[in-house]
């Protein structure tokens, strides 16, 4: 919790105000009883006019100047603590930028999610309330014992018995809630998890009819998050109760003694009054520093959560001297590669080994889950190899800048994204300064300006949530453009044509090789027929390469590939090849 105070600093102004202002209201809230005791005791008991009306005036001028002071400080809170949250969550969203992608799958993007959005907002009120209530209480506290005291001395024994009775009750609960806390924050992290999955995947529940299940999973999850959160809070509304007894007990035991003192003349009326306002004030306060406790514990939880990613180390970053020289050439080279996911023993890759040329396209084929996205992911450094190395005109891919790599190389990831924006924006994603006539260059090779051109808004349709629905041909096409743009070295096309027919699919890549000169490329493809023309086949089967040459040379030699080919074969083929 420590750590994240620092983030508040730019705001000290604030954080000093607040309490400050917050003072100037505790002490006109503690000086209105003893008013009230003036007022009664001498005024309307004595039928002093004069009197009741001075001492009225003076009460309403004392309640206003604690209202300035009250309102102040909420303004000052609220300022602090909204800078505070903003920050962190921009640090926060910093960092989660940086993260490569086994830091995310570590964390899982729903998890992150929360730690954006819930959590910050848990440490967010946190500092509001701190810089409010951690201020009033104990001074209303501590203000009201000694106001209780100066009034009477005998009846203040009965705080002797009091308070330490609530300060146990409120230890206890704090004791037994805390730990259930991390457990709440854990199942809203699983409820967002469902509600994410749901939504993203929404076509396909609805396809596969999957709807009543999905509902049974979320509202499992639903209450999971309920039954934890009731069981911390239980304590609570179990010892609240309590809580009141014991203060009302006490309030009873005042009036009793009171009223003996009153009829023996030792204190008045009004001091009685004053009394049991003086008592209210600390009770009351009791209980908010028992809720801010309550909620120091939570926020805790949460402070934890943001620094877990605050201090995550990112597992890719550039060396110390990373060489910046621009990448000229396109040759690519594995040597010994294996890769293993963080979370698994097992090699996903096995000993890869191979090199291609700059300017030659490469197709990579072999069934799901055999490594292929895997193999491309590597050579961006979306991953780093477990072991083994990866070379590009030479260079160890993690010797070069990292900003210098990624520019030189442009990939087409096999789930298509696309941003909410004009197709032109999401074109120009790739590069943002390019020419109308880039931008149409892009889309004529990647086989979407036909389309583009006949849609009402042309190049300017908007697209994603508030705009125009594309089919996934025509988002993989636009993905491509976005893609080409950039003029990479290298291209990386991670099954990326599988929503288009043969013909289309053919025509990108006799369009890759027309115009991007010494583009090295890499097809990642399910099907043969989309990677007969390239210059060499790699074919992937378990995380190894069990055949490479030309679809000539694997087509006599590779008893893998002609399995493939022959199971694939069809009308389509024939027709084209
Ligand atoms: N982020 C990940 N974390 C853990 N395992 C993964 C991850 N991505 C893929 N895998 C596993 O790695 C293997 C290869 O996956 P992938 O490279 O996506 O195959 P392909 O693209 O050929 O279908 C699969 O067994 C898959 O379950
Ligand atoms: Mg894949």
């Amino acid at each position: 919790m420590k750590k994240l105070i620092r983030y508040l600093k730019p705001y000290t102004l604030f954080a000093i105000l607040a309490p400050l202002f917050m003072l100037i209201e505790v002490i006109c809230d503690l000086y209105q009883p003893t008013l009230l005791a003036h007022i009664v005791d001498n005024g309307i008991l004595k039928n002093n006019f004069q009197l009741i009306l001075h001492t009225g005036l003076v009460m309403l001028a004392v309640a206003f100047i604690g209202v300035i002071g009250g309102v102040s400080c909420t303004v000052f809170s609220s300022l602090a603590s909204q800078y505070f949250g903003r920050d962190l969550r921009n640090e926060l969203f910093k960092k989660v930028q940086q993260f490569s992608f086994s830091n995310i799958d570590k964390f899982h993007t729903s998890s992150l999610i929360t730690r954006l959005t819930n959590d910050i907002n848990q440490l967010q009120t946190l500092v509001m309330m701190s810089l409010r209530i951690m201020v009033r209480a104990p001074l209303l506290f501590v203000g009201g014992i000694i106001m209780a005291i100066y009034l009477n001395k005998n009846l203040s024994i009965i705080f002797l018995f009091s308070i330490p009775i609530l300060a146990s009750i409120f230890l206890f609960i704090m004791k037994k809630s805390f730990p259930l806390f991390s457990e709440v924050q854990k199942r809203i992290d699983y409820v967002n998890n469902v509600v994410r999955e749901n939504l993203v995947g929404i076509r396909v529940v609805r396809a596969f009819r999957r709807e009543d299940y999905e509902k049974e999973r979320f509202k499992y999850a639903n209450t999971m998050l309920m039954n934890a959160v009731i069981k911390a809070i239980m304590l609570m509304i179990i010892a609240m109760p309590l809580f009141m007894l014991v203060m009302n007990l006490s309030i009873l035991v005042v009036l009793w003694f009171g009223g003996l003192l009153v009829n023996q003349g030792n204190m008045k009326v009004g001091e009685v009054m004053a009394y049991i306002n003086y008592m209210g004030q600390i009770m009351f306060s009791l209980m908010m520093i028992g809720n801010i406790l309550m909620f120091v514990s939570r926020a805790s939880v949460s402070a934890e959560r943001v620094l877990e990613v605050l201090e995550e180390k990112i597992d890719i970053q550039n060396k110390e001297n990373a060489d910046k020289t621009p990448i000229r050439g396109g040759k690519v080279k594995f040597e010994h590669v294996y890769f293993s996911y963080f979370n698994k023993e097992e090699s996903v890759l096995k000993d890869i080994n191979f090199e291609v040329n700059s300017g030659e396209i490469i197709g990579i084929i072999g069934t799901t889950g055999s490594g292929k996205s895997t193999l491309v992911n590597l050579i961006p450094r979306l991953y780093d190899v477990t072991s083994g190395r990866i070379l590009i005109d030479g260079r160890d891919i993690r010797d070069i800048d990292l900003k210098i790599l990624r520019d030189a190389i442009s990939m087409v990831p096999q789930d298509t994204i696309l941003f909410s924006g004009t197709i032109k924006e999401n074109i120009c994603w790739g590069k943002e300064d390019a020419t109308y006539e880039e931008i149409i260059e892009s889309a004529k090779i990647a086989q979407a300006h036909e389309f583009i051109i006949r849609l009402p808004q042309g190049y300017d349709t908007v697209i994603g949530e508030r705009g125009v629905t594309l089919s996934g041909g025509q988002k993989q096409r636009i993905a491509i453009a976005r893609a080409l743009i950039k003029k990479p070295k290298i291209l990386i096309l991670d099954d990326a044509t599988s929503a288009l027919d043969f013909a289309t699919e053919q025509k990108i890549i006799h369009g890759l090789r027309g115009i991007i000169k010494n583009c090295t490329t890499f097809i990642v493809a399910q099907r043969v027929s989309t990677m007969m023309n390239a210059d060499k086949i790699i074919v992937l089967d378990k995380g190894k390469i069990v055949g490479f040459g030309s679809h000539a040379e694997l087509l006599k030699n590779n008893d893998f590939y002609r399995e493939i080919y022959k199971s694939q074969i069809d009308e389509e083929v024939m027709k084209y090849a």
